[in-house]
């Protein structure tokens, strides 16, 4: 029988999915949501007592045992290259990454590598383990990439590329400007490895009664409150990401934003090509600086 028009399989059974920021909030439900639907669940953490009560929780509600996790600081970029290098010498097969760990920070702070953490964590975070692991993910086809951003990038002011030697404004602008960049980074790989196999979507997951924010201080408690009493909880706010890594007739879609389990347009910035482009070739240039080898992600459109 002639099968080359047959669906691939589309089932989430024995799938290997990884998913960052799976510790707390709307990644834990999202880790929770596809162990239920057979998937083989990989986290990402900081700490390996919280991955590891987070993997008996699963277990223990999905009798699901094909969990596993590797610990990173995802806003640092050798952490993140050993991360890519621990999965890839565990396992040949990704057929869905979901980056989804992010912050918020009131003070400035940077990195190791001298970037500011808002940009490491949210920014670089998703454009570095996204890179390492491309060639995975073409090899799993078809295999999907999840992007979480927010309605925040609404607020957002950037032009170009962010100066980090800038007296940068931090707190809820540069979270803005990194939550856009989720959007200019997810349109534009999108748009280069469209006939490849491998989806790239991104999404907002509504506010969210979680743990976001809470390392603020009393600002902090601030965002907390706002998010208990407004907010949905984290089941709602996780349901567009489950729908995004598991419904089968979204195995094609690429390139789009969700909100509420519904396409939706972004801001008119999202969607600046030249603006996505100069990102592009910033974050390459400063992952380079790093020691990272970007020939595969050199995409200048
Ligand atoms: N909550 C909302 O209202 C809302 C609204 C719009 C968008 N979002 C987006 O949703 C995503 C998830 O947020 P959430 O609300 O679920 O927040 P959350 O409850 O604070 O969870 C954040 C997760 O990220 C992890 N993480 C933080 N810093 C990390 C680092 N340096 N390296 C590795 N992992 C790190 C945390 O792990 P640890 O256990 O190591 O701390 C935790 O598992 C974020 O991208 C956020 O921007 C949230």
């Amino acid at each position: 029988m002639d099968d080359t028009n047959a669906l691939p399989d589309l089932s989430m059974r024995g799938k290997n999915c990884l998913i960052t920021g799976a510790t707390s909030g709307i990644g834990k439900v999202t880790a929770m949501e596809l162990a239920a639907r057979g998937a083989n669940i990989i986290i990402v953490g900081r700490s390996v007592e919280k991955c590891e009560s987070t993997l008996a929780e699963i277990e223990a509600k999905t009798s699901n045992a094909n969990l596993d996790y590797l610990v990173a600081d995802l806003s640092d970029f050798n952490s993140v290259k050993n991360l890519a290098k621990n999965f890839t010498n565990k396992y040949s097969k990704l057929s869905v990454l979901i980056n989804n760990a992010g912050g918020i920070f009131m003070r400035r702070a940077d990195t190791a590598d001298g970037i500011e953490m808002t940009w490491a964590l949210n920014h670089f975070g998703y454009f570095w383990l996204t890179g390492y692991l491309i060639d995975v993910l073409k090899s799993t086809t078809p295999s999907r990439v999840i992007n979480v951003s927010s309605d925040a990038h609404k607020r957002a002011t950037l032009s170009g590329p962010p100066n980090m030697h800038d007296k940068m404004p931090i707190g809820y602008l540069t979270y803005a400007n990194t939550k856009l960049a989720n959007l200019l980074f997810s349109y534009h790989l999108a748009y280069n490895i469209k006939s490849t196999g491998v989806t790239v979507n991104a999404m907002h997951p509504g506010i969210v009664a979680t743990d976001f924010g809470s390392s603020n201080g009393i600002i902090g408690k601030a965002i907390q409150m706002n998010a208990k009493v407004f907010g949905v909880k984290p089941e709602v706010g996780a349901r567009t990401i489950i729908q995004l890594a598991s419904a089968p007739e979204l195995y094609q879609v690429t390139g789009k934003y969700f909100v509420n389990g519904r396409e939706l347009l972004s801001s008119k910035t999202s969607y600046d090509t030249k603006l996505g482009t100069k990102l592009w070739q910033w974050s390459v240039d400063v992952s380079r600086r790093h020691g990272m080898d970007t020939k595969r992600i050199e995409f200048l459109r």
